[in-house]
């Protein structure tokens, strides 16, 4: 929950905000949104993964963390979640989360296509929609490119028959986005899914531009470098900057790291302590990072 002090801080980030109404919008309770360019529906700049984090056993008490972790998530603001049926059981949890919260409507689901044929892409999206306790989803990506020139056809006629909003194709890794921007040349896509970090900031050179060029909408996944980002600022102080950009922990500053890129719509970082999920939603109040200070984190994690 927030507490006065966001909500105040938020009432003064409206007023920054009113300077670039094209750029930004408000969701309450004040976490910034990005327009997917496809539709033009807005999604707060924060959202979450599941992969480890929600590879639990159902009624443990890592489980019901976890249920701690969705509520400070959605009362929070926040809406895109994204999983993938290779994750372990991570999205039959999230499934069974979301029908006891009651938070199906609430949350743009993300899954993908995780298959090297027909056939077992057929089975496994009704296994995936059985797991996420829906007859639809919101977007659907094909995971790490796997046999992309079958599964993307598949992945869009579902989306012709309303089984998915979006469509997209996701990568983990710098070494993928060669393969990554030669596909956004060529195919029309709603979404990429692809990593981006103070330490691994490639993709601002030529991918993200060109997604922002071409109108598809972007999600970043291991924003800490899956964890391993916060091993190396153990025991560092934040940079002298850090309060003005309203940021008080290195789990806001890789986020707003990586939401500082105007081509970037949603960042999804996992976790599965309630403590982390408030901290992390913090980082999607205004204002951004600036050039400078970008660039900063860049140097300092080389
Ligand atoms: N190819 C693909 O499509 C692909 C590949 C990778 C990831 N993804 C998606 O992107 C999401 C995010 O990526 P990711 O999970 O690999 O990496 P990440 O978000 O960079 O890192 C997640 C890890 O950071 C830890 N963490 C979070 N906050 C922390 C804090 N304040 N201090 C210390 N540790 C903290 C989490 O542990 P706790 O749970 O203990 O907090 C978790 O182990 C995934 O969950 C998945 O949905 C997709």
């Amino acid at each position: 929950m927030y507490g006065r002090r966001d909500v105040l801080r938020t009432g003064a980030a409206l007023g920054l905000m009113a300077a670039s109404p094209w750029l930004y919008a408000e969701s309450a309770p004040g976490l910034l949104t990005r327009k997917i360019p496809a539709s033009g529906e807005a999604l707060p700049v924060i959202g979450a993964g599941t992969s480890g984090s929600f590879e639990v056993e159902p009624g443990s008490a890592q489980y019901q963390q976890l249920q701690q972790v969705l509520k400070a998530f959605f009362e929070g603001g926040g809406k895109v979640i994204d999983t993938s049926p290779n994750y372990g059981g991570a999205d039959a949890i999230l499934g069974q989360l979301l029908e006891e919260g009651r938070w199906h409507r609430q949350c743009f689901i993300a899954t993908k296509i995780a298959a090297d044929s027909a056939a077992a892409a057929q089975e496994q999206w009704a296994g995936t929609l059985k797991s996420l306790r829906t007859d639809k989803v919101d977007l659907l990506q094909i995971h790490n490119l796997r046999d992309w020139q079958r599964q993307l056809p598949y992945a869009r006629e579902l989306k012709a028959q309303g089984k998915t909003r979006y469509v997209g194709i996701t990568h983990y890794l710098a070494s993928g986005q060669d393969d990554v921007t030669e596909i956004v040349r060529k195919e029309p896509l709603d979404f990429i899914q692809i990593n981006y970090s103070v330490n691994a900031p490639d993709a601002a050179k030529t991918l993200l531009p060109l997604c922002h060029d071409k109108g598809v909408a972007v999600l970043i996944n291991r924003t800490f470098d899956d964890g391993r980002l916060f091993a190396k600022v153990k025991d560092q102080p934040l940079p002298g900057w850090a309060a003005e950009a309203g940021i008080s922990s290195w789990a806001q500053m890789f986020l707003k790291f990586a939401i500082s890129h105007p081509a970037v719509t949603t960042v999804i970082p996992a976790t599965g302590r309630p403590d982390r999920q408030l901290d992390q939603l913090k980082a999607g109040l205004a204002p951004l990072l600036s050039e400078a200070q970008q660039q900063a984190l860049i140097r300092q994690f080389a």
